[in-house]
């Protein structure tokens, strides 16, 4: 018998030994980081894509150094929903899956099972924090074809649903250069946010990288730069731009 909603739907408590140290936006909420996290909210709430919002957003980077992807997809997250826009996050990190981890969550049924089954999406959802507007989809079962999968029918209408439900929908992914999952999500999305690292990330491979997204009609909102060189405190997202 199909479950109802609020069956489904995991309500957690805030426990903070649950959550990961790097979801300094609940741990920390008035740390320079946090702070950064809701500069680039603000810049998000303005960015505007065919003078219509960006709503449906990945976060992806160049290459597997550029760390930060998912650590930026769960803080972003949660400072979009502290603002109360309705906020879903969605791993589509296949090949690397850790969402749920930076939530304290399990990841026994998420964003693939959805696409191999039948069921109805909202029983996956699951809710990290109390009284909060955040919803969290975990990967799921690994799958053998990633891209396969993100390029299917069943994936567009996903999104489509999604975008009616939330304010804001934020897509975790691989990096675009050694894998093409990004760029076939970034298609499917409003705009991309690329991290970089400031120490390891090589312009090369920015330009590559922007090259590479803007070839398929994506369009490349900005960067968000960790390890960036100390100004006047320690900052570790340290700047965060939207063109
Ligand atoms: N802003 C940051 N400053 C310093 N270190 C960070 C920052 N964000 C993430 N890290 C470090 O990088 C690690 C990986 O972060 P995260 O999982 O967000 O990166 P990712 O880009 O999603 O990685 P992957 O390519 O494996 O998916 C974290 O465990 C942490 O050690
Ligand atoms: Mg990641």
């Amino acid at each position: 018998m199909a479950r109802s909603r609020s069956e489904t739907l995991v309500q957690r408590e805030a426990k903070s030994d649950d959550l990961s140290g790097y979801l300094v936006t609940v741990l920390d909420p008035t740390s320079a980081a946090s702070e950064a996290y809701r500069t680039l909210r603000t810049s998000l709430l303005y960015a505007l894509v065919d003078d219509t919002p960006a709503k449906v957003i990945v976060v992806t980077s160049p290459d597997y150094s550029a760390k930060g992807k998912s650590t930026v997809c769960a803080n972003l997250g949660v400072v979009l929903a502290q603002a109360g826009k309705n906020t879903l996050i969605v791993d589509c990190d296949f090949r690397r899956p850790v969402l749920h981890e930076l939530f304290g969550l399990h990841s026994t049924r998420g964003m693939v099972d959805i696409l191999v089954g039948e069921h109805d999406p909202r029983e996956d959802y699951q809710e990290p924090l109390p009284d909060s507007c955040l919803k969290v989809l975990a990967a799921g079962t690994p799958p053998p074809n990633p891209v396969e999968l993100l390029g299917s029918r069943r994936f567009s209408e996903f999104l489509a649903s999604v975008r009616e439900e939330f304010d804001y929908v934020l897509i975790d992914s691989p990096p675009t250069g050694p894998v093409s999952d990004s760029a076939i999500l970034a298609t499917q999305g409003d705009g991309v946010l690329l991290t970089l690292d400031a120490k390891k990330t090589r312009k090369g491979d920015v330009r590559r990288s922007v090259r590479s997204l803007t070839a398929v009609g994506a369009n490349v909102l900005g960067t968000v730069m960790s390890n960036a060189k100390k100004q006047r405190r320690r900052n570790k997202i340290a700047r965060a731009k939207i063109r």
